[in-house]
């Protein structure tokens, strides 16, 4: 059987970084990352990117999700290929995750979401 999977690894990503952004929207009250501004973290990270001229292959990817199965910690958000979790609250944190991770390549601590927080 073969593998789909890039198995030199020279290969590179489609995308250098790509960060998804839980938009989900409960209806009934419960906790959801749309509760908590989630539209415009997600709107302003992709015009910031834009402004940049970093999307596309080869750079960063900015992408809507569902539920990412932390919503205690929400509004979340989640890098790759690095996999770190972050929380924000306001357009300076999305800010500090665009220029410090998305284009610097350094996690951006302050923001990083607790192990533990889940659902
Ligand atoms: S609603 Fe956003 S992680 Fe579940």
């Amino acid at each position: 059987m073969t593998s789909a999977l890039p198995s030199d690894p020279s290969d590179k990503p489609y995308f250098a970084r790509h960060i998804f952004f839980c938009l989900n929207e409960r209806k009934n009250g419960e906790e959801c990352c749309a509760q908590h501004h989630a539209q415009e973290g997600f709107d302003h990270c992709k015009q910031r990117i834009r402004d940049a001229k970093l999307s596309g292959p080869g750079q960063v990817r900015v992408n809507k999700a569902g539920c990412l199965d932390r919503c205690s910690g929400g509004p979340v958000a989640v890098v790759y290929p690095e996999g770190v979790w972050y929380t924000y609250v306001d357009a300076n944190d999305i800010d500090d995750i665009v220029n410090e991770h998305l284009i610097g390549g350094k996690v951006v601590q302050r923001l990083v979401l607790p192990p533990h927080v889940g659902r």
